[in-house]
């Protein structure tokens, strides 16, 4: 086992504001739609509608961090140890088999995390955005109607922003079961808090990775020494 440095203070302090704006919406969504009382209708309304910017506020510091630091690809889906991972959460788990597939700094999601989280933010998350701003719009500034977008009613919208919120709901539950499947309970909790999780260091994936990342070394060595040579024949 070695101590890695697994998520980057950006990426932890994105997880834990997303996870709490997901719950707040949730909380006063559900109060909105006529759940249960806490808040009272009219402040869940306010409360929904200010968590809802922030969030669209840390949905686009996330994008861009995602694409200048190259953390985009952790998502790219992969069938490779799909069915392993499954067959692991389903039996081998209650069967204390060995995980299928280990986690590195550059392959940070297994296959079935990959798949689920890149649907969330293609899918889910935009959907919900979407809906609520059709939503938001169509109410507090059009009054009866949204003129540009000519919205008639408001039942789709309403059906598909309640249906993400549910969807959203199964993922929180599924999500903060997973968690505790770690090494120990705690391992991936504590990892997203300090950003530090131990990892074996001798398997397949970091020699993979290893590999790659010699392929790619001597990919940079050999363009340094095409331009050290270009650089002497002009000197
Ligand atoms: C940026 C994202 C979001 C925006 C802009 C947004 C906006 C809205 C708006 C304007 C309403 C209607 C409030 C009213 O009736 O006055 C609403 C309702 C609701 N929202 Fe959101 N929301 C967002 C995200 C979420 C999330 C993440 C959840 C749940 C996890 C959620 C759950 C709900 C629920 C359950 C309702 C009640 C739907 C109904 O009964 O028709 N919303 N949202």
């Amino acid at each position: 086992m070695k101590t890695v440095y697994i998520y980057k203070s950006f990426e932890r302090f994105w997880h834990w504001t997303q996870a709490f704006l997901i719950f707040f919406l949730a909380l006063t969504g559900f109060e909105v739609h006529g759940s249960f009382s806490f808040f009272g209708y009219e402040n869940a309304v306010i409360f929904h509608s200010y968590a809802a910017y922030a969030l669209i506020v840390v949905i686009v510091f996330a994008i861009f961090w995602h694409f200048t630091t190259g953390e985009w690809k952790q998502y790219i889906p992969t069938t490779k140890f799909l069915k392993a991972q499954l067959d692991f959460y389903i039996l081998g788990i209650f069967r204390n088999s060995p995980h299928p597939t280990k986690k590195t700094v550059l392959s940070k999601l297994n296959p079935l995390q990959r798949l689920t989280y890149l649907e969330l933010k293609i899918m889910v998350i935009p959907v919900m955005v979407i809906s609520g701003l059709f939503y938001m719009f169509y109410r507090y500034t059009s009054g009866d109607n949204i003129g540009g977008l000519d919205i008639e009613s408001l039942e789709t919208v309403a059906l598909i922003h309640t249906a993400g919120a549910y969807a959203l709901m199964a993922f929180v539950v599924v999500h903060v079961y997973l968690i505790t499947t770690g090494h120990s309970i705690l391992t991936n909790l504590k990892a997203m808090m300090t950003g530090y999780e131990d990892v074996e260091d001798d398997d397949e994936n970091n020699n993979e990775e290893e590999n790659n990342n010699e392929e790619e070394n001597k990919d940079d060595n050999n363009n340094n020494n095409e331009k050290e040579k270009v650089e002497n024949e002009k000197h």
